[in-house]
């Protein structure tokens, strides 16, 4: 049986700015529900956080950006600025990300009534609110914000379950359901000067976050893209043929990452390449299901060996413009990757794994990034790190779109991330 995928439809009355608010914020709450205090407070390595600390770092983001901007404002405590600043620096000083999980107070509790006080005031200016555009969106990128954390929490939750010896489970009700085999085709595109980018994010357009601007005109020689992402099995294949042993396949900080961390498989595999810890424990290796937790190493080194490469983040993007948003995202709450429905047509744009290009994360053709301190919310980032593309199981659906960036460094590899071939012809 397939996943089901999910298919945002048309909201006949559109949601106001103040449910918008509460659905978001109380998706964070029934995202921890599964979690014990204790899961909520650890820190299993410095690229993570716990979970407390995301809980409450994006309430702080509603505190310092909308309601300390009120006459009457008054810090819930002092010193949580410190605390709960994550890299806002023209903000102030900041608690050290490697250590966060050091910390035992502000307890689990006192984060979940700290909550509470911020949306009793965001609530008084949501339903207040005369539609201001600015004030509009400075809660929808506070909310587009928390949904990133949304997925961090999963995402960090899982690395830190799997260094448990006891493999806890995040859920176990998942319908983790056998996965038919698709073949794999290229459908052929013919390139051209075409536009990406959006316009979009004030004066009333669609939100979209700083570095998905401008729309610009970029030239694409023709090119092939695969018709799903690449599978456990496929990528079995590469281990089998010594693919984390042959220099050849592998770019030079590849290959120098992988000797110096001893990598012989995927982040989650076990060494007999049967089974992967997962949000639901450890599970057997589905062969069928999209391959996922790769760095861009990883997944430069496969396609190489496939004889294939990675799309660029523009021939991405102009296919994925042409299809709905529809896939296996959070909102199907899976939070596992699935396969391909389809042999045909380009699949899995939407949803599964972020699927890595080979564009380098840098700003389009006049970028400007937005004023004051939210000027570091993007722009700052942009050196040394590679643009994934089209959302994963851990993505909500209305959080994603054909021109999001999202970027990692290439030997990042506990994100839900995968691969998609490209070929020139
Ligand atoms: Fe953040």
């Amino acid at each position: 049986m397939m996943t089901v995928p999910h298919q945002l439809t048309e909201n006949p009355v559109p949601e106001t700015l103040h449910e918008r608010y509460t659905r978001v914020r109380q998706a964070s709450l029934g995202l921890v529900v599964p979690l014990e205090a204790e899961d909520m407070v650890i820190q299993s390595m410095p690229d993570a956080s716990p979970t407390r600390w995301h809980l409450a770092h994006v309430t702080w983001f509603f505190e310092h950006f909308l309601l300390s901007k009120q006459v009457e404002f008054k810090p819930y405590r002092e010193g949580w600025d410190f605390l709960f600043n994550s890299y806002y620096y023209s903000v102030g000083d900041m608690y050290k990300r490697p250590v966060r999980g050091l910390l035992s107070r502000p307890t689990v509790a006192e984060v979940f009534e700290y909550r509470a006080h911020v949306d009793e005031l965001m609530s008084e200016l949501t339903e207040g609110s005369k539609g201001d555009p600015e004030f509009e969106f400075l809660v929808t990128l506070g909310l587009n914000h928390e949904q990133q954390h949304q997925e961090l929490i999963l995402t960090d939750i899982k690395h830190a379950f799997s260094l448990n010896p006891l493999k806890p489970a995040y859920q176990n009700d998942l319908a983790a359901s056998e996965i038919a085999e698709s073949a794999l085709v290229f459908s052929e595109f013919p390139g051209g000067i075409v536009e990406i980018g959006t316009a979009g994010g004030t004066s009333g357009q669609p939100f979209c976050f700083d570095n998905e601007t401008p729309r610009h005109r970029v030239l694409l020689n023709p090119f092939k893209l695969a018709s799903r992402q690449v599978t456990n099995a496929e990528f079995k294949a590469f281990i089998e043929d010594d693919g984390y042993q042959r220099n050849e396949l592998w770019l030079s900080d590849g290959w120098a990452t992988i000797q110096n961390e001893q990598w012989q498989r995927p982040i989650y595999w076990s060494q007999d390449l049967d089974s992967e810890f997962s949000l639901l424990g450890e599970i057997e290796l589905d062969p069928n299901r999209s391959v996922c937790h790769m760095s861009y190493f990883e997944a430069d080194a496969y396609a190489r060996w496939a004889g294939a490469r990675l799309p660029t983040e523009a021939e991405w993007e102009h296919v994925a413009a042409q299809h709905a948003i529809s896939g296996n995202l959070s909102d199907t709450q899976l939070f596992h990757p699935g396969g391909s429905d389809s042999s045909t047509e380009v699949s899995q744009l939407y949803g599964d794994t972020w699927e890595w290009t080979r564009s380098a994360y840098s700003a389009y053709p006049g970028f400007k990034p937005l004023s004051g301190s939210l000027g570091e919310y993007n722009g700052k980032f942009m050196c040394s790190q590679l643009v994934l593309r089209g959302g994963s199981c851990v993505t909500p659906a209305d959080h994603i779109r054909a021109t999001y960036r999202n970027f990692f460094y290439p030997a990042s590899r506990w994100q839900f991330s995968g691969i998609r071939l490209a070929m020139n012809f």
